[in-house]
């Protein structure tokens, strides 16, 4: 399997996942702000990716400091409030930078900074670990689901599922979440061929899904963003998988912007629509969808295809990276504990509670 990350001797290493599936390239650092800036580029990308990468991005930052333990607060509540500031969608990163933060306020008063930073370091470990093996039982639960959802379309045939931006190994260290569901099920003998969307305006399905499938050798084709209706239309999609980058209490899911389409696209056809996604992906203090930050980025992003030009450098641009679907859209939120279905509000308050 892919490291897409890895942490050790004090080094942060990540696959670049802006140049592939043409370009392997790993980079090591031990500057925070080069993993910081790794996270804003999306050479690294995936929200469970996204917070596995931030907590080592903390523990760079603490390695780095020089000073006297009286001065550490003041320069880590600093390096907390950077890391947040890198990526405002994917909760996976704060719940990361919380998780250093308790660490960090369980043990500052008894501890060495030598023995604290030890203990940020185990923490940032176990967050990398847990969303590892997350994965497998998200796709435990999710092929549990769809084999109950498809019990009888499954006596006869098997299924075409639709998959958008990446949500394999890349994007969460394990097999993935929607990615792991789907190779889970492959692996079963339930997936006849697995349709990936684009992506659009960074090509992560066409780019980075297309390459994990083809590693695993899962059939699959690769579609423009716009073409899933047609093949929703014409039979070609029997369900659709995607992860998330921030599900709130009531089950609104951001993700990759296109996805919200792709399920409207779903429920047109009566063709069901899952989300998987680890806990960590759940923001239960919002209620609805509405208060999800969306991150825009920057108009070169659209008026460029991978640094050519292909509109006028004025051509005014809304680049929002992330859209929102209504929960009232999906069909099963698949989790490491469970697969929530039906009523959101009460499931996934559940999933919180022992
Ligand atoms: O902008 P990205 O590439 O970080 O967006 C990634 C997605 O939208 C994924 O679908 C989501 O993070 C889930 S990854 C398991």
């Amino acid at each position: 399997m892919i490291d897409a990350i890895s942490f050790t001797d004090n080094t942060f290493t990540y696959l670049d996942q802006r140049y592939l599936p043409l370009r392997e390239e790993y980079i090591s650092t031990r500057d925070h702000l080069q993993a910081i800036e790794a996270i804003k580029t999306l050479a690294v990308r995936g929200a469970p990716l996204i917070g596995a990468s931030a907590g080592y991005t903390v523990v760079l930052g603490i390695k780095e400091y020089k000073g006297d333990k009286a001065g550490f607060p003041e320069y880590f509540k600093n390096l907390i409030a950077e890391v947040n500031a890198s990526r405002p969608t994917a909760v996976n990163l704060f719940f990361a930078t919380k998780k250093m933060v308790a660490v960090y306020e369980a043990n500052y008063e008894s501890d060495s900074l030598e023995t604290l930073f030890s203990k940020m370091t185990d923490e940032a470990h176990k967050i990398y670990r847990d969303e590892v093996e997350n994965c497998d039982r998200i796709a435990r639960h999710g092929v549990d689901l769809i084999r109950r959802d498809f019990a009888e379309v499954l006596k006869t045939r098997k299924l075409n599922v639709l998959t958008h931006c990446n949500t394999g190994t890349l994007a969460c260290c394990g097999i993935g979440t929607a990615l792991g569901v789907i190779r889970l099920a492959w692996k079963e003998g339930l997936i006849e061929r697995v349709i990936t969307s684009e992506s659009r305006p960074l090509l992560q399905g066409l780019r980075l899904t297309a390459w994990e499938l083809e590693h695993d050798g899962i059939p699959f084709a690769s579609i423009s963003d716009s073409s899933s209706a047609i093949l929703m239309q014409r039979g070609m999609i029997d369900f659709a998988v995607t992860g998330a980058d921030r599900i709130t209490a009531n089950g609104d899911t951001a993700n990759k912007i296109g996805t919200y389409a792709h399920a409207i696209s779903a429920r047109h056809h009566g063709i069901p629509f899952y989300i998987a996604a680890p806990i960590s992906t759940i923001d239960i203090s919002m209620s609805e969808g509405s208060q999800i930050p969306i991150e825009e980025r920057n108009a070169d992003e659209l008026r460029q295809i991978f640094g050519n030009q292909v509109a006028t450098p004025t051509t005014p641009v809304v680049n929002y990276a992330f859209d929102v679907t209504p929960g009232t859209l999906i069909r099963g939120i698949i989790t490491e504990k469970e697969a929530v279905t039906g009523d959101y509000l009460n499931g996934l308050k559940q999933l919180f509670q022992g």
